[in-house]
């Protein structure tokens, strides 16, 4: 890059898209962070099923609408960003960028949307909070409840907006490249947000996955709506539970007071086999009625899946990822440029859609395709 040449180079090699952004990204990364962030569990049949899914809706767009340069800003939860596209919480950003999470807190700041603050973030929360513009903070449940309460205090305290409180990981799945590289943290990184205390670091010496093993010692691996219920009476936050896939499950949730469902299988990294998300997506959305927003995650990757989704009924989805592989191309400005690339295809979609702002997107715009052709 340093040549003279460099500037050709560098524009030659710039990724045009989320998928040539992962392999980039798999270029710089060390294989074993690489392995445990693009990874899935068992099989990853429900890794690739997520993608797979997008491929199975056809979009069947208006004309003659006089659309161009449409809005793409819209509210969840009452808070308005610029694009239906939010950061999802991913653990250990360190693991692709030494700013880690207080420059994807940047960039999701820079893009207009909402930064998803993880627990298991290699920063601690008061350092990611002011790098933030709109935040909320995704809570694990520790087996400790004075820990987890200090810990939800702490995100209150800090300006969260709301708490994304994970439910489909009462343990870790099993990501089998995790278990054969011995996945633990490099040197130097920890879970930042419990720094000085026992749950800090990651212990060595496990046969499989160190992060399987702490996972299983130390987050409450017997969590029920009642430990919902404890959440909601102590934070002021509104409640979104995460991992949410079963249409009862929804019904169950708004009974007992989530504000919004985040329609997710983590990824394809807990169950494998499970449903993929946008399949899920319209019993959950039917089943809660308009009662909360629903937002979806999983193999999000182009402006039209966006589109897809929010026909069949998320108020707006979230990128895990994509926004992780741009972080270690080229740290913050690397996830903002991911963030950019989604923005200007849903852009340029939603006016090949005929639809002059993200509201006019309804479900008469898919269609189950017929033809299936595989996507990337
Ligand atoms: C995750 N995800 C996740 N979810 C969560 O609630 N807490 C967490 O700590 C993590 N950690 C995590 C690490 C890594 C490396 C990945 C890839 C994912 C799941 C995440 O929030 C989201 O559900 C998925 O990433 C969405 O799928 P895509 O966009 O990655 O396909
Ligand atoms: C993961 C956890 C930490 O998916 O959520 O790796």
């Amino acid at each position: 890059m340093n040549d003279a040449h460099g500037a050709d180079a560098e524009t030659a090699a710039m990724p045009l898209n989320v998928m040539e952004y992962e392999e980039a990204a798999r270029r710089v990364l060390a294989p074993m962070a690489f392995d445990y962030i693009a990874g899935g569990s068992g099989d990853e049949v429900t890794l690739r099923a997520n993608r797979a899914a997008f491929g199975r809706w056809c979009l069947v767009p208006r004309v003659l609408r006089g659309v161009g340069n449409p809005d793409l800003g819209t509210t969840v939860l009452g808070q308005q960003i610029d694009l239906p596209v939010l950061f999802a919480p991913v653990a250990f950003h360190r693991l692709a960028h030494d700013q880690g999470e207080k420059a994807s807190a940047g960039a999701a700041r820079s893009a207009g949307t909402i930064f998803i603050a993880g627990t298991s973030s290699t920063y601690p929360l008061e350092e990611i909070a002011p790098r933030a513009g709109l935040w909320w903070f995704q809570l694990y449940m520790y087996r400790d409840r004075d820990l987890t309460r200090r810990l939800v205090q702490r995100a209150e305290a800090a300006g969260a907006g709301a708490l994304v409180v994970t439910v489909d990981t009462p343990l870790l799945g099993r990501r089998e490249a995790d278990e054969r590289n011995r996945f633990v943290l490099p040197d130097g990184l920890s879970f930042a947000n419990f720094l000085g205390t026992d749950v800090a670091s990651m212990s060595e010496g496990s046969e499989g996955s160190n992060l399987s093993t702490y996972f299983r010692s130390n987050l409450d691996t017997t969590l029920t709506w009642a430990d919902l219920d404890w959440l909601a009476s102590i934070t002021s936050l509104p409640v979104i539970p995460k991992g949410i896939l079963h249409p009862d499950d929804a019904r169950q949730a708004v009974e007992h007071g989530a504000r919004a469902i985040v329609v997710s299988n983590h990824g394809g990294r807990q169950l494998d086999s499970a449903i993929p998300t946008l399949d899920a997506l319209p019993a959950v959305v039917d089943a809660v009625a308009g009662g909360v927003e629903v937002l979806l995650d999983g193999g999000v990757r182009r402006g039209t899946d966006v589109i897809k989704a929010l026909a069949l009924g998320a108020r707006a989805v979230m990128i895990g990822r994509p926004y992780i592989w741009g972080l270690a191309v080229d740290g913050e400005q690397g996830a903002q440029r991911v963030v950019e690339i989604l923005r200007e295809e849903i852009s340029l979609d939603l006016t090949l859609c005929g639809c002059a702002s993200v509201q006019e997107v309804k479900r008469g715009l898919v269609t189950q395709a017929r033809c299936v052709e595989n996507v990337g």
